[in-house]
């Protein structure tokens, strides 16, 4: 069965609350497997022109209440606060922004601890701050559909006047959907209230949806903050992007070096991410893995770490397990339904290969695009940077940090607990290095149009 076959089993419209038809389909729809695509940065050099591209994308973009029909691609765009500034939307409009959104990525580096190999300053030219004003992406199912997606795109920018292409990307990973690493990954997503699909096993009580799109009740009961007028907000959401270059050599080396025979090196892989390189979750699957399993929806989300609180299956300072405790007690208390994102990450590169080695991590084509979705993103990254990836305070690891994304100046420790007594092993280094990021506002289709026509002039006319 497909990914849409699997969703449209589950789908049902009169559980529908959310205005599905006016939502950008990127927040909802999981990638297609195996997938390709593109992503492409723009620069508004002047605000007519930038607002006609807009105007003429917009129809092109599809919209979520599709998203149980078999598309071969969808494209979805995302605007810098510089963008919006760009494309002129008035000063006390812009204030109505959140203020890491209204700083740009690059800025935030201090709160998202974004310094050494991560910080600014070493980002591809691209990500220079103020310079990428709208990011489009396209998903597709293979090659010939990603094409023509880009050829009718192509035909509007090359239509537009006053904007420019600053660069382009392709991504895409093959059947199994694995990321630089091999581990198949965007497993775990949060079920999202009022959306019309029921929650897999495992995905626990659907989370509001005001988590995650504009204008409706969040976990706290009430709507977020929301950018304004209503017209401009409303189904709109917010997006973090982060380029990642993956040094899959450091990481096979460090996986040599720490693992004698190709059995304990698979397991000591499968103990930093928290799941076996076919998905299958070391919590389900404690000691080998069980591709079966790892492709299996209905199972291979299905587990919680309650009977697991010293992290002997599932080490606590584990990628997966620090970025969803899920019920595990912690240390520092923390709602941890206020911080659940729908990731849309895409891999690019070479597929995994054990036989890469350091040298090889200079090419730098190996890599992920971490792009995730939430209607609180800049709060929920901050803290996830600073608390989740960059500490270990919060499950008693003191300063241990997370040993897939972490920043680790000087090699530093990822501790496996286990009988009789726990392991501890150094050399972790940063595996994957940041190469620059935005932070975006995804707005509706309706908000799209609302720019392109630069709504706030005829708002100000009824005033
Ligand atoms: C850039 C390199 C990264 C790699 C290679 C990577 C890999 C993975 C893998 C293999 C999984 C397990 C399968 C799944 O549920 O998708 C996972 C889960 C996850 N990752 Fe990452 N990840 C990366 C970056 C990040 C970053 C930067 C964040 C957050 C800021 C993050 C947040 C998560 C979350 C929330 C989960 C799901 C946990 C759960 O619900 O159980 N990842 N990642």
């Amino acid at each position: 069965m497909s990914i849409i076959e699997r969703l449209a089993s589950r789908f049902r419209r009169d559980t529908v609350s959310l205005e599905l038809d006016d939502i950008q389909a990127l927040i909802l729809r999981s990638r297609p497997e195996p997938y390709v695509g593109i992503h492409a940065m723009l620069h508004f050099d002047e605000a007519e022109g930038a607002r006609d591209l807009l105007g003429r994308l917009a129809p092109h973009i599809a919209s979520a209440d599709t998203w149980t029909d078999e598309l071969d691609h969808w494209i979805g765009v995302a605007i810098s606060y510089e963008g919006l500034q760009a494309l002129g939307l008035p000063e006390d409009q812009l204030k109505t922004f959140p203020l890491p959104f209204q700083q740009g990525m690059a800025a935030r580096a201090p709160q998202l601890r974004d310094q050494g190999p991560n910080a600014p300053e070493n980002w591809d030219a691209v990500f220079t701050p103020g310079r990428c004003h709208l990011a489009l992406t396209i998903y597709a199912v293979d090659d010939a559909a990603l094409n023509r997606a880009l050829a009718s795109a192509r035909v509007e920018l090359d239509r537009a006047m006053g904007v420019t292409l600053l660069g382009e990307h392709r991504f895409g990973a093959p059947e199994g959907a694995k990321n630089p690493f091999g581990f198949r990954d965007s497993i775990s997503q949060p079920a999202i209230e009022g959306s019309g699909v029921a929650p897999l096993p495992g995905e626990a009580r659907p989370i509001k949806a005001g988590e995650f799109i504009l204008g409706y009740p969040s976990e706290t009961g009430v709507p977020l903050a929301m950018p304004e007028p209503a017209v401009l907000g409303r189904n709109g959401t917010f997006v973090v992007l982060r380029k990642y270059q993956s040094r899959v050599g450091c990481f096979n080396a460090f996986l040599k070096a720490n693992g004698e025979t190709a059995e304990a090196r698979e397991r000591l892989a499968a103990k930093m991410f928290g799941r076996w390189r076919s998905g299958a979750p070391l919590a389900l699957a404690p000691n080998t893995d069980d591709p079966e399993l790892g492709a299996d929806p209905r199972r291979n989300n299905d587990f919680a770490y309650a009977d697991d609180p010293k992290g002997r299956l599932v080490p606590l300072g584990c990628h997966m397990r620090r970025l969803n405790p899920r019920d595990a007690e912690l240390t520092l208390l923390t709602d941890v339904n206020i911080h659940r994102i729908i990731r849309r990450s895409s891999t690019f590169g070479p597929v995994y290969s054990e036989d890469v080695v350091p040298a090889d991590d200079a090419k730098g084509e190996r890599g992920i695009f971490f792009i995730f979705v939430s209607a609180r993103a800049f709060d929920t990254i901050e803290f996830m940077q600073q608390e989740w990836i960059n500490r270990g305070n919060f499950i008693d690891l003191g300063e241990e940090r997370d040993p897939v994304v972490g920043l680790h100046e000087g090699e530093q420790r990822f501790t496996i607990p286990q009988t009789p007594a726990r392991k501890r092993i150094d050399g972790v280094q940063t595996f994957n290095v940041m190469k620059g990021g935005e932070y975006l506002f995804m707005p509706s289709l309706s908000a799209l149009n609302w720019l392109a026509k630069a709504g706030w002039r005829n708002a100000a006319k009824h005033d």
